[in-house]
């Protein structure tokens, strides 16, 4: 329904942009690494479509789906270079640079959702966007995909189902210790890479959340899903912070305004999406879909455990307090 309106809006759109020419069009390069249906792809269209209405054509934001502008490892420096204005890469791929970031990939820190987004906008989702001001970043909003259930091509159930297979990580510490607790080996990938690493055995298995493993059709090569909602995914959406600056005050309003409300629209359609695509996988012939035990689970939670301690120098005690509290 969207891109029909994207599409019936073409011609209204070429004649705003003849009459804001005059007026410096205003053009916003947005760039991720996932495909356009997913909860990602589609909110930054729809933040497209919706900031083009509202300025009458003045901000144009052109939306680079599936790596085709800058793969993980690139984009956040294009950011910094200005060479695109925004991105929404996984929280997840700031941790090297950040390492206070590391917080929203902790092991069974979340529950359930409701305290996913007490921690993204509260204390803890502010005081990260305070560090990204170092470089020269500006966050934006903090989008969902959702918990990361583990795939590979044997049934895991417990920790010792891990030993000695290799997956693929996102660049994040934790997460390489989080595995190696498990007894298994690491692989840092771009996510444009999973597909083939998985087909060639160059990895066993990876995490991640249903709409990601769906629509880049992971099932193919992999053979067994674990439901274990054992870590969490979400975005940062961030901009070049000089850039920002340069907007005149009622752009910046209108964008600010449409990226919560499409904030709200992403947030309940990645829920909605990981759940369709769990009744998809459930009913796709090639694939085993497991469910943990309560005893499975407190055994990984006990492998898992450590981290939290391991890992507070480097994120820091206020904030695991601050998040614990929230
Ligand atoms: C991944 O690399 O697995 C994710 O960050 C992809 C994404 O952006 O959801």
């Amino acid at each position: 329904l969207l891109s029909m309106f994207v599409i019936s809006g073409c011609t209204e759109r070429a004649k705003d942009l003849e009459q804001v020419s005059a007026n410096k069009r205003i053009v916003i390069r947005f760039s991720h690494v996932v495909a356009e249906s997913t909860p990602k792809g589609l909110a930054a269209k729809r933040f497209a479509y919706l900031v083009h209405q509202r300025t009458g054509g003045r901000v144009e934001v052109q939306v680079y789906p599936n790596s085709t502008l800058y793969k993980d490892g690139e984009e956040f420096k294009a950011l910094t270079e200005n060479n695109v204005q925004m991105i929404a890469p996984a929280t997840a791929k700031l941790t090297d640079i950040f390492p206070q970031w590391q917080i929203f990939d902790l092991p069974f820190l979340f529950e359930n959702y409701a305290e996913v987004h007490n921690a993204m906008d509260g204390e803890v989702g502010q005081k990260l966007f305070d560090v990204l001001e170092e470089k020269n970043v500006k966050g934006l909003a903090m989008w969902d995909n959702g918990f990361k259930q583990m795939s590979a091509n044997q049934p895991l159930h417990t920790v010792e189902d891990f030993r000695g297979l290799s997956f693929r990580i996102m660049p994040s510490k934790m997460l390489a210790r989080q595995f190696q607790r498990l007894g298994a080996n690491v692989k840092e990938l771009p996510f444009s890479e999973v597909y083939r690493a998985l087909q060639w055995g160059e990895v066993n298995g990876a995490e991640n959340p249903l709409s990601n493993f769906y629509t880049k059709k992971f099932h193919q090569v992999q053979s067994d899903v674990t439901i274990s909602n054992h870590g969490y995914l979400g975005y940062a959406v961030m901009t070049n912070k000089t850039f920002w600056n340069s907007l005149p005050e009622d752009i910046r309003k209108i964008i600010k305004d449409t990226l919560e409300e499409v904030t709200m629209w992403e947030r309940k359609e990645a829920q909605r999406q990981n759940q369709q695509f769990l009744t998809r996988l459930e009913n796709t012939k090639d694939i085993t879909i497991h469910h943990l035990t309560q005893q499975e689970k407190l055994q990984w939670k006990a492998a898992l455990y450590p981290l939290r301690q391991e890992f507070t120098p480097e994120i820091g005690e206020e904030l695991l307090e601050s998040i614990i509290r929230e």
